[in-house]
């Protein structure tokens, strides 16, 4: 059986502290709106989005134990930024809760942190969502916010993904190899 919302809310709810659940109701509602505005369907977006940080509070050592346990294969980048592993081990233990749970949700979760080379709209959407939800404060998400429903969904996740790399770089953090090849085709001219 897929999951629907209220046993999805339910269960972040018993996972997660109050402000980490509480970002997820947000991205829930987020992602629900810009699946209306671009033709998602916005129940799938919300369910996505309310489950997106199912594994946000495990610790570097679960995260890693996790993904050996799911078999998942490291880049240098997740070993040395196991934080960047809830997206991908997130979605392997949602399997496990609810094994029915819609591929596409899954999916969208493993997605929400580096991207990937063939986001789908409902990816991108949950992406989004989890950048421009109503409490985050960042140089930039004022734009974001405005673009919603003015540029294409492409090239909001563009635009989107633009200020996660400048952040990156700005950081001095590592980059995930796959964010070059995200990078290479949404942003920097390849096919949308
Ligand atoms: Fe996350
Ligand atoms: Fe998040």
């Amino acid at each position: 059986m897929s999951v629907n919302y209220e046993a999805a809310r339910a269960a972040v709810d018993a996972r997660l502290g109050a402000k980490a659940a509480a970002h997820c109701h947000r991205v829930g509602d987020t992602a629900s709106g810009l699946a209306i505005l671009y033709d998602v369907d916005p129940e799938t977006a919300r369910i996505a989005g309310i489950l997106h940080d199912w594994d946000r509070e495990r610790t570097p050592e679960q995260l890693l134990g996790e993904a050996q346990d799911a078999g998942l294969t490291l880049s240098d980048a997740e070993s040395a930024r196991p934080h960047l592993l809830h997206a991908r081990t997130g979605a392997a233990a949602l399997r496990e809760e609810f094994p029915g749970i819609d591929d596409a949700v899954a999916h969208a979760v493993a997605r929400h942190t580096v991207g990937a080379f063939d986001m789908t709209p409902l990816d991108m959407v949950v992406y989004l969502a989890d950048m421009i939800e109503p409490a985050r404060e960042y140089a930039g998400v004022q734009e974001l916010r405005d673009a919603v429903g003015a540029v294409s969904l492409g090239e909001l996740f563009a635009l989107g993904y633009q200020q996660s790399l400048a952040h990156i770089v700005t950081a001095r953090k590592r980059i995930h190899p796959d964010t070059v090849a995200v990078w290479n085709r949404y942003v920097a001219g390849g096919p949308r």
